[in-house]
C-alpha cells in the first residue's frame, strides 16, 4: 500500500504547482500526475459537468493503482469532492478545506478575500468551510477568469497581466481583507504580481504548499507514506501531451518526463 504512487489532477497545467509542492515536501513518493487538457478550463462548467470529468480522471488513477487522489483542480474540489468520495475506493483529498484552514490560521481582521474560478466562487465551498473554523470570518470572493490563459500563455510578468490583475484585485482591497487565497491552480503562477498589487500588508495563502502539507500529514498519520528513496514522476494528459510536456518541463524542470496521451471513459452518475 505504502509504496502506490500518490495520483494528481487537475484540469490542465496548473495543478503543477501542487505536483512541485508535493515533490518538494514527499521526495520518497511516485507521483502519477493528470492534466485534463482536453477539457480544459473546467471554471465556467455546470457542476455536473465538473463532477463527470473529475470522475473520469480519478477512476483512471484509482485503475493506474494509486493509494490516494489528490485533487488539485479547484474547481473539481468545490463541486466534485463529494461524489468522488462515494464512488473511489481509495481517500480523496481535496485543496479546499486545507487552504481555508491555513486563511483561518493568518488572518487577524478576520476578513478574508478568496479569488477562485466562476464555478468555485458560485459554489461557495471556501466560504462555507472558512465559516466552519471562524464562524463571524468576512469572506469577499472574487472570480477572475482571465488569470487562467494568463497563466497558461506565459503572460504573468507582461503588462496585459497587470492591467487585468489591477481590474480584479480593485474590489479586494476595498474588502479590506487582510487574507487572500489564491483559490485556483494557476493563480500561485500569478503571486508575484497578486502580491506587488495588494502590498506586504496582505498574507496570500497559496493553495499548493498548504496542500502538500496536509497530504504529508495525511499520510504520515494513515502511516501510508514512503521515507526512503526517490520518487518519480509519471505524467498523463488527456489532449496536446507535447504541449502539455513543454509547460512541465517549464515549471518542474528539463529532466521531467515526457506526458503520455491518454483518453478518458466518461460514465454516467447514478445517484
Ligand atoms: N484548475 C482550475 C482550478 O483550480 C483552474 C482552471 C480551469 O478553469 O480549469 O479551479
Amino acid at each position: 500500500m505504502k509504496k502506490q504512487p500518490i495520483g494528481v489532477f487537475d484540469s490542465g497545467v496548473g495543478g503543477l504547482t501542487i505536483l512541485k509542492a508535493l515533490r518538494r515536501e514527499l521526495p520518497h513518493e511516485n507521483l502519477i500526475y493528470f492534466g485534463d487538457t482536453a477539457n480544459v478550463p473546467y471554471g465556467g462548467k455546470s457542476k455536473a459537468a465538473v463532477t463527470r470529468l473529475s470522475l473520469a480522471v480519478a477512476r483512471f488513477l484509482e485503475d493506474s493503482g494509486v493509494k490516494l487522489v489528490v485533487v488539485a483542480c479547484n474547481t473539481a474540489s468545490a463541486q466534485a469532492l463529494p461524489a468522488l468520495r462515494k464512488h473511489l475506493h481509495v481517500p480523496v483529498v481535496g485543496v479546499i478545506e486545507p487552504g481555508a484552514a491555513c486563511a483561518v490560521s493568518v488572518t487577524r481582521s478576520r476578513k478574508i478575500a478568496v479569488l477562485g474560478t466562476q464555478g468555485t466562487v458560485e459554489s461557495n465551498a471556501y466560504v462555507k468551510e472558512i465559516h466552519k473554523h471562524l464562524a463571524d470570518a468576512t469572506v469577499f470572493q472574487q472570480a477572475c477568469p482571465l488569470f487562467v490563459p494568463l497563466a497558461e500563455e506565459g503572460f504573468a510578468e507582461k503588462p496585459a497581466a497587470e492591467l487585468v490583475a489591477r481590474e480584479y484585485l480593485v474590489p479586494v482591497q476595498q474588502s479590506k481583507a487582510d487574507t487572500v487565497i489564491l483559490g485556483c491552480t494557476h493563480y500561485p503562477i500569478l503571486k508575484n504580481l497578486i502580491a506587488r498589487i495588494l502590498g506586504p500588508h496582505v498574507q496570500l495563502v497559496d493553495s499548493a504548499d498548504t496542500l502538500a502539507r496536509s497530504v504529508r500529514q495525511f499520510l504520515y498519520a494513515k502511516k501510508m507514506a514512503v521515507s526512503s528513496g526517490k520518487g518519480t514522476v509519471k505524467l498523463y494528459a488527456s489532449d496536446a501531451p507535447d504541449k502539455f510536456t513543454r509547460s512541465a518541463q517549464k515549471l518542474l524542470g528539463e529532466k521531467t518526463p515526457r506526458a503520455l496521451l491518454k483518453k478518458l471513459h466518461y460514465e454516467d452518475l447514478h445517484g
